[in-house]
């Protein structure tokens, strides 16, 4: 059985991708922000269980030097692919091994921090509980472990869908049929729903909708597979317990706040659910939610669940939120407006969260450890000497508010990339080589981007040996002499806004 699974992933390889909620930068900062003390992101140990080929685990290794990683998949061809990556790169601080979880041993020692994404719901119940077992044997005393799962009720209504496509497919024993002949079970949904206006129609057709979009691999392995159990978060919460490990938080932490709900909502829950796992799980039917990617520590670590915004102050702070209508008067008592470019943001009449707004603003992407912030911030609105602690606090609970709105990210790791080009300006080497397969490439904030379609060689070049010159003249041909320049010199900016530049 596990042999056509695995035949499964080798004949159809999944699209290895970055998972920036799964980086122990993620992990470690929730941690944090949960009173824990997790292991230095730069200097750690890191197992990825499920790795396909390491498009999640080989830009870590190449952005955090000192730090170690291990992944293992049993897809062959997935790893040799990643191995293969790894060689290119001359990266030896990770290594990709073909292996069956099942064999995984405790003389590969214990970890900081353990990833299993998208890999849980998708294998048989005896690995879903090695896969447990591996996050509390060989987590470290105060390690974190991450966990992605499918979860009910939300899959009740996919699995609506799963179900036809499922029942359609079984008489082709291709994948490549299989998959072709579910996507017309969902033309066949879609269509039979249209203009129909009954809360199962809309479900359905949303469902069936979305699922169209989606690429080959995925409809195949996270639809079609034999292997795909959804759970409640309790019973996932009460397995992992057997194993001696809990519940911490998720790592979209803001799935874990009550935004949109009405405001009683908190009091309701208060009254109803007296711990953690019952409020989650009664949040997840408030919000028929389908997807977890929980959060794992030893249940004996003690999680303060008071967020202070005095654990801020030993974090590093980014944000791109601009002031609304473009300005902001940091000497005033109005509240101003701070927006994401997607329209989230953060309102504060407090002149310090004014003025480190405007010095996030014009940091961006780079991070920065709150006591500079704080610094910088009182520098622009005149205050002299150390900053206050009455001040220092009011920008702790702003920045932490921000953060919770989705207006401000905090790290436990400052930057690892460049904001500027140097005299020879050299790419994220991972990026480089993923320029040469395709638009999409890993940054050093461990996102996909896209490369620049005004210049796609340019990544390439990129590795440090040149110099200015020499970029013009090979990535400009074309362009007379002040222009190219400029059009380096813009191209590079770019590159750096996108955190693809190395230090
Ligand atoms: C749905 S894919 C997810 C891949 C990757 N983590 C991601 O999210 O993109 C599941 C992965 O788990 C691997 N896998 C399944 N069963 C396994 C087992 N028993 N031991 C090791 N790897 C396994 C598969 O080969 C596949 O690469």
């Amino acid at each position: 059985m596990d042999a056509k699974l695995q035949a499964s992933y080798d004949e159809f390889p999944y699209l290895s991708l970055a998972f920036p909620q799964s980086h122990p930068d993620r992990l470690a900062t929730i941690g944090r922000l949960h009173g824990l003390s997790p292991a230095p992101v730069g200097e750690c140990r890191v197992l990825e269980i499920g790795c396909a080929a390491g498009g999640n685990l080989i830009p870590m290794a190449g952005a955090l030097p000192q730090s170690r990683f291990v992944g293992i998949d049993f897809s062959a061809v997935q790893v040799r692919q990643g191995a293969a990556d790894v060689a290119a790169l001359g990266l030896s601080n990770i290594e990709l091994a073909q292996a069956d979880l099942r064999d995984f041993g405790e003389d590969s020692g214990v970890f900081d921090y353990i990833i299993a994404h998208g890999v849980y719901s998708w294998v048989p119940a005896d690995v879903q509980e090695k896969l447990l077992d591996v996050c509390s044997r060989q987590l470290a005393p105060g390690g974190i472990a991450y966990v992605s799962y499918n979860t009910l009720p939300g899959w009740n209504m996919r699995g609506i869908v799963r179900d036809a496509m499922r029942y359609h497919t079984r008489q082709f024993p291709d994948a490549r049929t299989r998959v072709q002949q579910a996507r017309a079970t969902l033309d066949f949904m879609a269509q039979a729903m249209e203009g129909a206006q009954s809360p199962y129609a809309l479900m359905l057709r949303s469902e069936a909708e979305q699922l169209r979009r989606e690429d080959d691999y995925y409809v195949l392995h996270d639809h079609l597979e034999e292997f795909n159990e959804a759970v409640f978060f309790h019973q996932f919460a009460a397995r992992a317990a057997r194993h001696g490990v809990a519940f911490l938080a998720e790592a979209d932490f803001r799935m874990m706040l009550l935004d949109g709900l009405p405001a009683q909502v908190a009091q309701m829950l208060d009254r109803m659910a007296p711990d953690t796992v019952r409020r989650e799980q009664l949040i997840d039917f408030l919000r028929n939610r389908n997807f977890r990617q929980t959060l794992l520590v030893h249940d004996n670590v003690p999680v303060d669940r008071a967020l202070l915004p005095a654990r801020v102050s030993a974090l590093w702070v980014a944000s791109a939120a601009r002031a609304a209508g473009g300005d902001s008067d940091p000497r005033s008592a109005a509240a101003d407006e701070f927006r994401m470019p997607d329209g989230i943001g953060l309102r504060t009449p407090y002149p310090i969260s004014k003025a480190a707004m405007a010095v996030l603003a014009k940091h961006w992407p780079a991070p920065i450890p709150f006591s500079d912030l704080s610094a910088m911030a009182a520098a622009r609105i005149g205050l002299e000497g150390d900053v206050d602690d009455r001040a220092t606090a009011i920008l702790a609970a702003d920045v932490l508010k921000a953060f919770c709105a989705g207006a401000a990210e905090l790290h436990a790791l400052g930057p690892t990339f460049a904001t500027e080009a140097g005299a020879r300006p050299q790419a994220f080497a991972v990026a480089r080589l993923q320029a040469a397969r395709g638009a999409h490439v890993t940054n050093m904030r461990h996102e996909m981007v896209s490369i620049d379609d005004a210049n796609p060689g340019l990544l390439a070049l990129l590795d440090g040996s040149r110099g200015r010159a020499a970029l013009v003249a090979e990535a400009f041909p074309a362009h007379p002499a002040p222009d190219a320049e400029a059009a380096l010199d813009e191209a590079l900016a770019r590159l750096a806004r996108q955190a693809l530049l190395v230090q």
